[in-house]
């Protein structure tokens, strides 16, 4: 029996879909960790320490779950080091498929006890992307339907930095 899972992203920022992923996940895993990777490859808007902080807010009142940050190497690796034998990943559209295809099995060729789990978050957020929640955002609009109210207010602090940056 497989009772603790991590979920890996880049979360930047986290979403309500993120969010609707994990509480699936926790209907099924004991314990779910949140693996925040710094992913040095990626530009990110929020800095490593603001997305651990971020998350930790949105999951306070929740039971079984943690949130850590993957700062360097492989995840597969860290997964064998926390006992972890599920990763969780959240699969929106078929075009996502064939990127967390391969990852999965890189995954279980680098660490073969470990499964991966795909969940589909409910169907409204079928179009979330932190990517485009990010875009949206840092351009004025309307995002309080897609993010929690602690990161629509840590965009909006991004959003008046940018501002005052122009001036
Ligand atoms: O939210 P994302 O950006 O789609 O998440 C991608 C993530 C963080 C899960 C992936 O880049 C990852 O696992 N990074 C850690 C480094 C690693 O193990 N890379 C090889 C993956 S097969």
């Amino acid at each position: 029996m497989t009772q603790k899972a991590i979920y890996p992203g880049t979360f930047d920022p986290f979403t309500n879909g993120h969010l609707d992923v994990l509480e699936r996940a926790l209907n099924i895993f004991e314990e779910v960790v949140v693996v925040i990777a710094e992913n040095s490859q990626k530009n990110t808007l929020f800095s490593v320490d603001e997305r651990e902080g971020m998350i930790r807010e949105v999951v306070r009142d929740f039971q079984g779950v943690g949130v850590e940050v993957l700062h360097d190497g492989l995840l597969a690796d860290y997964a064998r080091q926390q006992g972890a034998r599920a990763i969780v990943r959240g699969v929106r559209q078929v075009k996502d498929f064939e990127y967390e295809f391969q990852m999965s099995l890189l995954n279980r060729h680098l660490y073969p006890e470990v499964t991966t789990v795909f969940l589909m978050p409910n169907v409204k957020y079928t179009y979330v992307a932190s990517s485009i929640i990010r875009e949206v955002a840092m351009l004025g609009g309307d995002v309080s339907k897609f993010v929690h109210p602690s990161v629509l207010e840590m965009l909006h602090r991004k959003l008046d930095e940018s501002q005052q940056k122009k001036k």
